[in-house]
């Protein structure tokens, strides 16, 4: 992982916080509030163009957390999810909304988090965060979610999930969870899975051994 790179925008109701290597410039915050969020401006984030309620609610669709912030006023600040759910798509990340700890492989807390985009390309220079490598290496994978386990449908999603990351090898989640196809059609709710980051599974997203084969390296 990278040192990351953050940046402030404070007024008086409200502190925007931009994390550059976390962006992947879904957009979601341009299309939802260009006068505060504007890529061809400087500063690029004016949070003065709106009220604090506005920008919070854009930013909590963020789905990389390269944005976050802190209230000023008496408005609330980002609630902890209640269900954890990991949503695949179409040829690139893993976003994954919850109640999140990311784990080193020597069983260190490195994050607390709620959103976070995790490369399954095998391909990011900022593992295991998502730097939109998958588009430079035409990565291609579908967002279904393929799996023959039988489902535990009635399990809720909530709780801590543990995101463990494997040395050159997948992310183990431990924890009430539910993955989503990115057509939204089917789902896999589990408590413990181990989901590809190298790119080469035959089974995506979990992980089939293949890391091992092409030698993976999440140096
Ligand atoms: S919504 Fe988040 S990931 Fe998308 S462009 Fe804005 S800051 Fe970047
Ligand atoms: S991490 Fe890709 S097959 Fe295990």
């Amino acid at each position: 992982m990278k040192i990351e790179r953050i940046y402030s925008y404070q007024e008086d109701d409200i502190t925007v916080h931009y994390n550059l290597r976390r962006c992947i410039h879904a957009e979601e915050c341009v299309r939802g509030l260009p006068e505060v969020f504007d890529p061809e401006r400087r500063p690029w984030i004016m949070p003065n163009n709106a009220t604090a309620e506005q920008i919070s609610k854009i930013i909590l669709r963020c789905p990389t957390g390269a944005l976050t912030f802190d209230r000023h006023d008496d408005g609330d600040e980002e609630a902890i999810p209640g269900a954890n759910t990991i949503r695949i798509t179409d040829n690139g990340p893993l976003y994954v909304h919850g109640n999140v700890l990311l784990i080193s492989p020597d069983g260190t807390i490195i994050k607390e988090e709620t959103r976070l985009a995790l490369c399954r390309c095998g391909a990011s220079q900022n593992k295991p965060y998502c730097d939109n490598s998958h588009l430079k290496i035409g990565f291609q994978a579908s967002g279904e979610v393929k799996d023959d386990r039988s489902e535990i449908s009635e399990l809720h999603p909530g709780g801590i999930l543990e995101i463990h990351l494997a040395e050159n090898g997948p992310v183990r989640l431990k924890g009430n969870f539910k993955i989503t196809a990115s057509d939204g059609n089917s789902t896999f709710h589990g408590t413990k899975a181990s989901l590809c980051r190298c790119g080469g599974s035959g089974k995506k997203p979990f992980c089939d051994g293949t890391h091992r084969k092409i030698g993976f390296s999440t140096e």
